[in-house]
């Protein structure tokens, strides 16, 4: 008997999925995955070594990570039980939707977004509805409440501060789509702490909403990936079904503990990126031939009106300086995003800009 073509065996959804390439980040001006620029804190690292070195590596880690989960309950001010954590906040919307969507089921996603919300959305076997973002990028509420309210409607995704377009939403514009919807309403705020505002407080009132919250972004840990959700004890009550009982090894949950009980240190680094970045607009604002888009995260999203964003992209590539490409995607034509970087990389990164516009 012959062999099986592989590609046979695979499932038809999944044709089109195209797998996440490597690429090479050394050497280069790092300012297209919004991390946070600085190193650890003074002495954080050195700890977190020392806090691990005194737990059993040798051994499987804590299944329900319980003293982190009681420490990111103290920050947010929730119990533990509404707490769950994952190898990045990627793995947690997968898990909501092997647990909540699959076939049969919609995913509601305004874009641009993350695109990890439909990637997923495709893997675990639902379908997506899209709907198009206004042109300033705030959400369109008429056709989103209208969707939202179907039955097959089982989650929806919106991220406060938004990926790629810095762009936030407000109180009343979530009881809104809160009010209709019939399924879970997740709002992903892993730029929280770039911001200052979030919806955990609506969580008593919403047993359906979830907030994904990060350590990659703000807490500088995204080579640990750590990432959680909050919500109703109805909701984690479900996720710790299906969760994989070792998803967080002991050295990341190590390094998130240490990180948020040291929270204070990184306070200074925050307020140095929440000022460098209205430095960056103001600087990209008086740039001829470039549109930026306020931004309540670490980066902001703008559109090249002189020349091709992929040329400008390539260009500043070829200077030793990496941003986000985002030309191609829906509703985002010429447009390129850049983290704020240290004060000495984002000066590298205009200069350099300014070279390639000519
Ligand atoms: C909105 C948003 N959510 C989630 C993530 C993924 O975060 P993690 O590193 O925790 O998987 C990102 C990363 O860029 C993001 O921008």
């Amino acid at each position: 008997m012959m062999p099986p073509a592989i590609e046979e065996l695979l499932r038809p959804e999944l044709k089109k999925l195209v797998p996440y390439e490597p690429y090479r980040r050394e050497g280069m001006i790092m300012l297209d995955a919004n991390e946070n620029p600085y190193p650890l804190p003074d002495g954080l690292y050195e700890e977190i070594c020392r806090e691990a070195a005194a737990r059993q590596l040798t051994r499987y880690p804590d299944p329900t990570a319980e003293e982190l989960r009681r420490e990111i309950a103290a920050y947010a001010g929730v119990e533990p039980e509404q707490v769950v954590v994952g190898n990045g906040s990627d793995e947690l919307i997968q898990l909501l939707l092997l647990t909540f969507g699959g076939p049969g089921t919609f995913s509601l996603i305004p874009y641009p977004t993350f695109s990890m919300y439909a990637v997923h959305t495709t893997i675990t076997g639902g379908r997506v509805i899209a709907v198009p973002c206004r042109e300033d990028f705030s959400l369109p509420l008429p056709e989103l409440a209208e969707k939202i309210s179907s039955p097959e409607v089982h989650i929806t995704f919106l991220a406060s501060p938004n990926n790629p377009t810095g762009a936030v939403f407000g109180e009343e514009e979530l009881r809104f789509l809160l009010a209709k919807a019939r399924g879970l309403v997740v709002v992903d705020e892993a730029y929280f702490e770039f911001y200052g505002r979030s919806f955990v407080p609506l969580i008593k009132e919403y047993p359906n909403l979830v907030i994904l919250r990060t350590f990659s972004k703000a807490f500088a840990l995204a080579g640990f990936r750590v990432g959680y959700l909050i919500a109703a004890g109805e909701v984690t009550a479900q996720l710790f079904r299906t969760k994989q009982p070792y998803n967080l090894n002991t050295f990341s949950q190590t390094a998130a503990l240490v990180a948020l009980k040291r929270r204070d240190l990184y306070r200074p680094l925050l307020q140095e990126i929440v000022a460098g970045r209205e430095e960056l607009y103001r600087a990209l604002f008086l740039m001829p031939g470039i549109k930026p888009f306020p931004s309540w995260a670490n980066y902001i999203l703008f559109r090249t009106e002189k020349k091709p964003a992929p040329v400008v992209h390539r260009e500043l590539k070829e200077r030793g300086i990496l941003i986000r490409n985002l030309h191609g995607a829906p509703g985002l034509d010429n447009c390129l995003r850049v983290t704020v970087g240290q004060r000495e990389e984002r000066e590298k990164f205009l200069l350099a800009l300014q070279e390639v516009l000519g």
